[in-house]
C-alpha cells in the first residue's frame, strides 16, 4: 500500500478507497502533494507553480532562489518562526533561547501492520491490515528529530498520523507546540464543520464557510470536553450527507486540545491538529523524546455520512478492545433519575425485581453510595460503601441484582476529590492547585494531580479493590469537572507546562491497569454526560454516556452529532420519565424508546412506577430492541436526515446489518406543521437487486383524537426492491403530532 520513488521523491499510500502522496524536493523539504480519491500513479499533474514569490512579504529560500518559498508550499510538519508564517505543527526553545528551527528529510522506513504508541491510546492493526510509513526529519543544527508516522489501512480511506519529537541535541530544550498533523489543501473552496456544545447538550454541528485566516475548534479545559469536540471536517459546499467530497478529523486524545485552519495569502488551506499548545510547555532532556496523540484524516467522496462510515469502522475493528469489543451490550436501568442521592437497599431491590420482570438486563447503581455522601458536596476519594444506606453493602445490592439474573454495575468519578473527604485530610497535596491562591471549586470538588505516581497507584488500588471484592460487571467511570490551577506539587518549575498533558497520560497509565486486571468488567466513561467522548477513553471503555440531557427530542442533535464519529455501540441512550428532567418536555413512551434505540439502550427513570399499560408496552420495546439489537450495535449505521441541516424538524437514522439481511429505519419529526410537505425517505447501503420486506412498523402515537384511525401507508408485509427504497423512496404518511416518531424494519428476502 505504501510505494516510494527514489528518482522523483514520491510517498504513495494508496487503497481501494484513497490517495495520500508526498515528495521530499530538493532532498530536504518534506510537502504535501495529494489527498483524496484514489490514484494509479502520481505523476505530478498539477506542478508547483514557479512563481516568483520572495518579493518581500515572502522569504525565498533554497541558496536565495526567488522562486522557492516555504512560505507558499504545502508542508507535512511545517515549523514555528522560520520561514514559513503560517499555522506551525511544532514550537520549539532551545536551551539558547532560539525559536526558529528547521526540520529536513533524512530517511524512511516501511513497516507492516500498525506500531503502538508508548502510554497512549490509539488504533491497532495485525500486519496484513495495515503498513506504516515512518519518515524522519532531522533539525538542520542537529537539536531534534521528528519520526511522522502514516498509517493506511486495507480497506479504509483512513490515514492515521502522529509524530514523535526526539531532542538529539547535548542541551535539554522545550516544546511549546507538537501538532499529530498538518495538511495542506491547494484551494479554499470548502465549508467548515465542527462539533460544539455545552453540559447537557453536547455535539450539535455547525457549518459554515471555511474562513480565510486563522480558524480555531478547540479546548483549554484539560479534557476533550462538552463545548467543542475533537473533530473537524473540511467539505465542499455542495457535499450532503450522501454525496460530494468530506476530509474528516478526529484525534485519540482527551485532553485539550486543537484544530487550526488557516486560509492564507494565495488561497490554500492548512489544517493542524494535536495537543492544545496555549499553554504547553514540556521539557526534554537530551535523548528524551516525546510522542504525540494519534490524529485519524477520513476522506469521504460519499458525502458525510460516507466520512462516518470509515471513522466507525475504524472505532469498531480497530479501536475497541477486549471481550466487550464486539460484544452486545446489555440493556441497563440506571437509578440516577430515578432516586438520584435518594435510594437505599429497598428502592434498589425494588428496581431490580422491576428491571427483571420487563426483561432488563443490568442494574446500574450510580453516584452515592460511598463515604458519607447525600449530595455532591462531599466524599469523593472515599470509596468506601456507605452502609446506613445500604446496609448490605454493595455485596447485598450485586447480590440483589445477581440473584435475578440481572448483572450488576457502580458509579466512580475515581479522578476527583471533594474538599470534605477523607482523602483531602490526608493528602491535601494531593490536588491539583496554584499554591498560593485559593482553591477553585467545580461541583463543589477538586481534581487529583494524576502526574503523581502515588496518587495513580492509590487509585488503581481504590478502585481494584471494590472491583475484587464485590461481583461487580460494569463500570460507569465519571468525570465530573474540568482542570483549571493545573499546578502538581511535586514537579518543578520548569516542568508545569507539562501538567495538563501529564494529567491526561496519568489517566491512560490508570485506566490501562484497571481495565487490563477486570477484562471481565464493561466499561462505560462519563463526563457530566458527554464531556469527554472521545477515541483516547473508548480505547479503554468501549461505550460512554452521551449526555445529561435525557430528553428524546435533544437527543436526536446529540446523537446525530455523535454519530459523525462515533458508532452506536459507543453511545450510551436511555429512556427517560416526562416531564424529562432537562427541559420538561413531554414525549410519548415510543418517541423515547425509539431514540434511545440508537445506541446501548437502556432505561434511566423510576421503573417500579410504569402504569400496567405503561410496563406492558415497555416490555414489547425490551423484546423488540433485542430483536434489533445485532443490526443496531454491530451493523452499519446511515444518517439519512439530521437536526442540523434542511428542515432541521427531521431526523432519519438506519442501521444495516453486518450481513445486509436486517435494515432498521427510524424517522423523527419534532413538530407537526400545516400544509407539510410530502417527506420521501431514499434510504441508503441496500443491495439494488435484493428484495425488502416491512416485518415491523410502527407508525408515531397520535395525541390528536382522530388521529388512531389514520391509513397506515407501510403496513407489515409490503415488499419493495433495494434500488426502489434506494433512488424511488419511502413516503412517510401525514403527520399530526409534535415529537413523532417512527420504526419500519425490513428484512431482506
Ligand atoms: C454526572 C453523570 C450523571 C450522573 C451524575 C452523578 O452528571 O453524567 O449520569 O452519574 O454525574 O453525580
Amino acid at each position: 500500500m505504501i510505494t516510494f520513488e527514489e528518482q522523483s521523491g514520491i510517498f504513495h499510500l494508496r487503497n481501494d478507497k484513497m490517495s495520500y502522496v508526498m515528495q521530499v524536493v530538493r532532498g530536504k523539504y518534506l510537502l504535501h502533494r495529494y489527498w483524496g480519491a484514489p490514484l494509479r500513479k502520481f505523476r505530478d499533474s498539477r506542478a508547483f507553480q514557479a512563481l516568483d514569490r520572495a518579493f518581500s512579504p515572502q522569504p525565498g529560500d533554497y541558496e536565495n532562489e526567488r522562486t522557492f518559498s516555504l512560505d507558499v508550499l504545502p508542508q507535512e510538519y511545517p515549523a514555528w518562526g522560520h520561514l514559513d508564517y503560517r499555522t506551525p505543527a511544532y514550537e520549539v526553545r532551545l536551551a539558547d533561547g532560539t525559536t526558529a528551527t528547521e526540520l529536513r528529510y533524512a530517511g524512511y522506513e516501511i513497516r507492516p501492520g500498525k506500531p503502538r504508541l508508548a502510554g497512549l491510546p490509539a488504533a491497532y492493526a495485525e500486519d496484513d491490515e495495515a503498513e506504516t510509513l515512518v519518515i524522519t526529519l532531522k533539525d538542520y543544527a542537529g537539536h531534534l528529530t521528528a519520526e511522522l508516522y502514516y498509517t493506511i489501512f486495507a480497506d479504509l480511506a483512513i490515514v492515521a498520523r502522529s509524530a514523535r519529537l526526539c531532542n538529539t541535541g547535548k542541551d535539554a530544550l522545550t516544546l511549546t507546540g507538537a501538532a499529530s498533523f498538518a495538511l495542506d489543501f491547494p484551494d479554499h473552496d470548502f465549508d467548515r464543520l465542527s462539533l460544539y456544545g455545552g453540559h447537557a447538550a453536547e455535539r450539535s454541528l455547525e457549518r459554515i464557510r471555511l474562513m480565510r485566516g486563522i480558524q480555531e475548534t478547540g479546548s483549554r479545559r484539560g479534557a476533550s470536553s462538552h463545548q467543542q469536540s475533537p473533530f473537524l471536517a473540511l467539505a465542499r459546499p455542495e457535499t450532503t450527507e450522501q454525496a460530494g467530497e468530506a476530509f474528516g478529523f478526529s484525534l485519540v486524545w482527551s485532553g485539550e486540545f486543537s484544530f487550526r485552519t488557516e486560509v492564507e495569502q494565495f488561497g490554500t488551506t492548512r489544517v493542524v491538529g494535536g495537543i492544545q499548545p496555549d499553554g504547553f510547555a514540556w521539557l526534554l532532556e537530551p535523548g528524551e523524546s516525546f510522542q504525540t496523540p494519534e490524529a485519524w484524516l477520513a476522506y469521504s467522496a460519499e458525502g458525510l455520512d460516507g466520512m462516518s462510515g470509515n471513522f466507525h469502522q475504524l472505532v469498531r475493528q480497530h479501536l475497541l478492545r477486549g471481550p466487550h469489543r464486539a460484544a452486545l451490550r446489555p440493556i441497563l436501568v440506571n437509578n440516577w433519575e430515578a432516586t438520584y442521592f435518594d435510594f437505599d437497599d429497598e428502592k434498589m431491590d425494588a428496581l431490580a425485581q422491576s428491571a427483571a420482570d420487563l426483561g432488563i438486563e443490568l442494574l446500574v447503581l450510580d453516584d452515592g453510595w460511598f463515604g458519607r455522601r447525600q449530595d455532591d458536596n462531599s466524599s469523593l476519594g472515599d470509596w468506601q460503601v456507605n452502609t446506613e444506606k445500604l446496609k448490605g453493602g454493595l455485596k447485598g445490592v450485586a447480590e440483589s441484582a445477581h440473584k435475578r439474573g440481572l448483572k450488576f454495575g457502580l458509579w466512580f468519578e475515581p479522578e476527583m476529590i471533594s474538599f470534605d473527604s477523607e482523602l483531602y485530610r490526608a493528602h491535601p497535596d494531593w490536588v491539583l492547585r496554584a499554591p498560593e491562591y485559593p482553591l477553585s471549586y467545580s461541583r463543589h470538588q477538586l481534581v487529583l494531580d494524576l502526574s503523581r505516581q502515588d496518587v495513580r497507584d492509590y487509585l488503581v488500588e481504590a478502585v481494584s479493590r471494590i472491583l475484587r471484592e464485590n461481583e461487580i460487571d460494569y463500570v460507569k467511570w465519571d468525570f465530573n469537572r474540568h482542570i483549571t490551577d493545573a499546578f502538581s506539587a511535586e514537579l518543578p518549575p520548569e516542568r508545569q507546562g507539562e501538567v495538563r498533558t501529564r494529567f491526561v497520560l496519568g489517566l491512560y497509565d490508570v485506566l490501562e491497569r484497571i481495565t487490563g486486571a477486570f477484562p471481565q468488567v464493561l466499561f462505560e466513561s462519563c463526563s457530566g454526560g458527554g464531556g469527554r467522548f472521545d477515541a483516547g477513553m473508548l480505547y479503554y471503555m468501549p461505550q460512554t454516556w452521551t449526555s445529561d440531557d435525557t430528553d428524546a427530542i435533544q437527543r436526536l442533535a446529540i446523537q446525530s452529532g455523535t454519530s459523525y464519529v462515533f458508532p452506536p455501540i459507543t453511545m450510551g441512550a436511555h429512556v427517560s420519565v416526562v416531564p424529562n428532567h432537562q427541559v420538561g418536555r413531554v414525549t410519548s413512551l415510543q418517541t423515547r424508546f425509539l431514540c434511545a434505540l440508537m445506541g446501548a439502550f437502556g432505561y434511566e427513570l423510576d421503573i417500579t412506577r410504569f402504569s400496567a399499560e405503561e410496563r406492558e408496552q415497555v416490555k414489547q420495546h425490551i423484546a423488540l430492541y433485542k430483536q434489533l439489537r445485532p443490526t443496531i450495535q454491530l451493523g452499519n449505521f446511515h444518517r439519512l436526515l439530521t437536526p442540523f441541516a434542511g428542515t432541521k424538524n427531521e431526523t432519519a437514522w438506519e442501521f444495516v446489518s453486518a450481513d445486509g439481511r436486517q435494515v432498521v429505519l427510524t424517522y423523527f419529526k419534532t413538530l407537526a406543521e400545516p400544509a407539510s410537505p410530502v417527506r420521501i425517505l431514499k434510504l441508503a447501503g441496500l443491495e439494488a437487486e435484493a428484495d425488502y420486506e416491512i416485518t415491523e412498523y410502527l407508525p408515531a402515537q397520535c395525541t390528536s383524537v382522530d388521529g388512531a384511525g389514520k391509513p397506515q401507508m407501510q403496513v407489515k408485509g409490503q415488499v419493495y426492491g433495494g434500488d426502489e427504497l434506494m433512488h424511488s423512496g419511502l413516503t412517510v404518511e401525514k403527520i399530526d403530532t409534535d415529537f413523532a416518531a417512527y420504526l419500519w424494519v425490513f428484512n431482506k428476502i
